[in-house]
């Protein structure tokens, strides 16, 4: 007969409560800031907070961190790996969440939605719809070019397909496969490119100004990955000029979005919101607590990075 699972307890710290009813499986656990040393804390649930070794040095007790999000760029893996702590992510729930965003900036960018919507919440539609010069451009035979075909990137690439486009793709590892481009020739290619890489030491400013320049004139750039894929300051001053159009769900200095953007016809901006549902912030929750579940179970871990 098999025995029980012995449960011991685990001293959770997480840094914000998370949405959704698997939350309520972790009891009462503390939420707060990591503040000070703390001996006693075992898992740390973080949502884009960063662990470095600085935190890590607080935290001699620490065998998880549970990052609420696929990006785990904000925790210093190879530091926690030094010690012994174990991360987790959580994987695979968000592909189409991030996917429809994309899509969703691609319509309102190549379709000027926002502009649009402005124009009658500031009461200055007085035209005919024949005479006013919101003319977009059709998504339909545009080629889209996706940096990064992992979950998100071919979720994307299916959606793209609905809709008619032509699509390219570049990953790291090269292949002969039908609509794959060398990094630069993709992005001399396409109409639309939209980037889909984590970020890493080799994807930060993966498109830099000399990058960025290779973009066909009114082509747009779509970045719903992480704002320092991108070299922000170039991808700035190439929106300024108003050459390209873009939708941006990611800025590099989170909260912070440049200034130059925010008044910008040609830019579409979200807050970070690319996983941003009810169904799929649930299911992020889920992967977290189970993964400290499973810390306290002794069981293995279910989405170690
Ligand atoms: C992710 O899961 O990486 C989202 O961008 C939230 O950080």
């Amino acid at each position: 007969m098999g025995k029980a699972a012995v449960l011991r307890p685990v001293k959770v710290l997480a840094t914000r409560r998370l949405p959704g009813e698997a939350w309520e499986e972790l009891g009462p656990i503390e939420i707060g800031p990591i503040d000070g040393r703390r001996d006693d804390v075992e898992a740390l649930v973080v949502s884009g907070d960063i662990v470095d070794d600085s935190v890590l040095d607080r935290l001699p007790a620490l065998r998880l961190v549970a990052n609420y999000g696929v990006g785990y760029d904000n925790v210093d893996a190879e530091a926690c790996r030094a010690r012994g702590v174990a991360v987790t992510n959580t994987p695979g729930v968000l592909d189409a969440a991030t996917a429809d965003l994309a899509i969703a900036l691609i319509l309102a960018v190549r379709r000027r939605v926002v502009e649009g919507h402005e124009l009658i919440r500031e009461g200055r539609w007085g035209s005919s719809w024949s005479e006013h010069p919101f003319l977009g451009r059709d998504l339909s035979g545009a080629r889209l070019g996706i940096v990064g075909l992992g979950r998100i990137g071919t979720a994307v690439a299916k959606r793209a397909a609905a809709f008619d486009m032509h699509v390219l793709f570049h990953r790291r590892t090269h292949e002969a496969a039908a609509g794959y481009r060398e990094l630069d020739d993709l992005l001399r290619e396409a109409d639309i490119v939209t980037v889909h890489t984590p970020l890493t030491h080799e994807t930060t400013a993966l498109l830099s100004a000399e990058r960025l320049a290779l973009l066909r004139d009114g082509a747009t750039l779509i970045n719903t990955a992480r704002g320092a894929i991108v070299d922000e300051d170039a991808l700035v001053a190439e929106l300024v000029s108003g050459r390209i159009s873009a939708g941006l769900d990611v800025f590099v200095h989170e909260p912070r979005v440049p200034e130059a953007l925010r008044s910008l016809p040609n830019v579409v901006l979200t807050p970070h919101i690319g996983s941003a549902t009810v169904e799929t912030r649930a299911a992020m929750t889920r992967i977290v607590v189970d993964n400290v579940l499973a810390l306290t179970r002794g069981e293995p871990l279910l989405t170690p990075v």
